[in-house]
């Protein structure tokens, strides 16, 4: 893993949206993943600038997102369709068709969330996949006790998770008990992960994932597993982490061609 630390959540933001840049620059056609939630809004609205000040092209990129509500009318302000074409898609040259979320409200789920996975598998695989992390350490909607093999599949949300998602819904009542999302294991095949958190609501998750044992009662921590995933934070995102001073100087002392 490589974790980065910043000193805000601005900057660690802004080093993915050129992690993202540099991706599509390279190759126009990437499938790229993406998340939502709080903490990559800022990460969108630098893709958002880049696309526009410094024409940073999306024409050929394909998205996949990790997550969405059953139930939930792609037209509800909270349903994550609505949130990726209100903050991402909406703004940014990307095809519609091209793009690509779980279908929250299909009749036979379990035949939706394979065609899902055999799209990711046509299109190639994912390139990067963008993550945020629960308070309770979930990835995607992998909530803890996830099988770390998993793939595409409904879930039920933790009461916690409920809690902490009631502001897009206006009460937690209103949220949703099951999601479609992609599996650890479907996160895992993509060949690079970034991982954003900040705020100290997440610190004792950052911790876990990052330095304690690979578990499912901990979804994030099977990213130690991959190959190439880079977690970035803010000071206290990283406030519990005990390698801290490790990371900063690793980050601080990169060679120049490792640079972002
Ligand atoms: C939801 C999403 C996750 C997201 C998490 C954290 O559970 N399904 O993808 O990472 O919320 O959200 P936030 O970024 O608002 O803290």
């Amino acid at each position: 893993m490589e974790i980065i630390l910043q000193s805000d959540s601005l900057s660690a933001n802004y080093i993915a949206a050129r992690i993202i840049a540099r991706q599509v620059r390279q190759k126009p056609e990437s499938v790229l993943g993406f998340a939502t939630g709080l903490t990559p809004l800022p990460l969108y609205q630098f893709l958002i600038k880049m696309h526009r000040n410094e024409g940073l092209d999306f024409s050929r990129v394909t998205a996949f997102n990790l997550d969405e509500y059953v139930g939930l009318d792609p037209a509800h302000p909270a349903s994550y369709h609505s949130y990726m074409q209100d903050n991402l898609f909406a703004k940014i040259n990307i095809d519609k068709h091209r793009t690509h979320i779980p279908d929250g409200l299909a009749r036979d789920i379990p035949a939706s969330c394979l065609a899902y996975e055999e799209k990711i598998l046509a299109a190639g695989g994912i390139d990067i996949q963008v993550l945020g992390i629960g308070s309770d350490g979930h990835i995607g909607f992998n909530e803890p006790s996830s099988s770390l093999a998993s793939r595409t599949r409904i879930k039920t949300l933790t009461v916690q998770t409920r809690k902490d998602n009631a502001g897009f819904f206006g009460g937690e009542d209103k949220v949703p008990h099951h999601v479609i999302t992609m599996g650890l294991g479907t996160i895992m095949d993509c060949r690079m992960c970034l991982l954003l958190a900040f705020g100290k609501k997440k610190a004792r998750a950052i911790a876990q994932a990052v330095e304690g044992p690979v578990t499912a009662m901990v979804p994030a921590s099977i990213l130690q597993m991959h190959p190439r995933a880079i977690v970035l934070v803010d000071e206290d995102a990283a406030s519990e982490l005990q390698r801290a001073f490790y990371y900063r100087w690793v980050y601080d002392n990169k060679p120049d061609w490792q640079k972002y």
